[in-house]
């Protein structure tokens, strides 16, 4: 089977890491290009340090990273160590990475591979704020042919917001990022809060995780467990929501899935709902429906997709 090629733009964040051992642990499915990472659940200083550790856990020191915006483009930055730990990496144990990043920046990593890339060749996955994707697609719009499309997490329709009432946190840490991304005419594959609150760590499924016994398994559960026993995820016989997975999980089973075509656009001037995404289904010809918008996951296919790649990872 033909590798899919990625970049992936991450904020780690404890989903973000899990995210990145599910990922390196599909060597033969994905063909990750590198992992470029951006200021929005912790500084950028410790995305980038915690890519570099997290790569590590997973044994594939083999994928560089690329250190990328410290700031949103206009609001002033948002962290969620509320979520995520002081570190950003939960209770996971930090001792400072033997490689780090590389000197070469994250958005010209992103305009470099793309505009070398055969047309629509490469898929972004964005985890994090859009803030590299959008300085990436506006410092060179040529990069869009490139582009299969941009894989994101983030947005909420009917599940409201979880870092205000009407926003959720990616497309809140940087509304203008995310207008911009929506807007680049690319084909946007969004997995917002109505599809990631569908994929829930139950203790059966964190258990099932567990019983890989590899040392990304148990990294993973450690993060897992983590997310569990906040209190802001609710009740830990349902699971905390899964949500930077999503994407990945896609790649490697679309079916687990299903999607609705939208144009979406993104609040970017109002307090109150500021990154409010407004997704709508009905076309109209000043309504471009560039973006698919996942309305469903099936949480038990993604739990068991991502359990039997670490398995078979393990036993390589
Ligand atoms: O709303 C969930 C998203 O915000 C995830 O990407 C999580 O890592 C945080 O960045
Ligand atoms: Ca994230």
């Amino acid at each position: 089977m033909d590798r899919r090629r990625i970049i992936i733009d991450c904020d780690p964040g404890v989903d973000d890491a899990v995210m990145l051992l599910f990922a390196g642990a599909a060597r033969d499915a994905l063909d990750i290009v590198g992992i470029t990472t951006v200021a929005g659940n912790v500084s950028a200083a410790l995305t980038a340090r915690n890519a570099c550790i997290v790569r590590a856990l997973a044994a594939r020191e083999d994928i560089p990273v690329y250190a990328g915006c410290t700031q949103p483009l206009q609001r002033t930055p948002v962290e969620a160590g509320h979520f995520h730990g002081e570190s950003g990496l939960g209770d996971l144990p930090i001792t400072a990475p033997r490689h780090g990043p590389e000197a070469r920046h994250a958005v010209d990593l992103i305009v470099e591979t793309l505009l070398a890339a055969a047309p629509g060749s490469v898929t972004l996955v964005a985890t994090g704020p859009l803030t590299n994707v959008a300085t990436a697609l506006a410092r060179e719009p040529a990069i869009r042919r490139g582009l299969r499309e941009i894989a994101i997490m983030g947005g909420a329709r009917s599940e409201g917001g979880n870092i205000t009432a009407s926003a959720e946190y990616n497309i809140h840490a940087d509304p203008d990022a995310a207008q911009a991304v929506f807007g680049s005419g690319c084909t946007v594959v969004a997995f917002g809060l109505d599809a990631t609150h569908q994929v829930r760590a139950t203790p059966a499924r964190v258990d099932a995780v567990r019983a890989v016994g590899s040392r990304a398994a148990l990294a993973a559960v450690e993060l897992l467990e983590f997310s569990n026993a906040l209190p802001a995820n609710g009740p830990r016989e349902q699971g905390a929501p899964l949500h930077d997975p999503c994407p990945i999980a896609w790649l490697l089973r679309p079916e687990a899935f299903k999607f609705r075509p939208c144009h979406v656009d993104v609040e970017t001037r109002s307090t109150l709902t500021l990154g409010h995404t407004a997704v709508e289904f009905r076309a109209a010809p000043q309504r471009p429906q560039n973006v698919l918008w996942a309305v469903s996951a099936d949480g038990d296919a993604v739990f068991g997709l991502l359990t039997a790649t670490l398995a078979r990872d393990a036993a390589r």
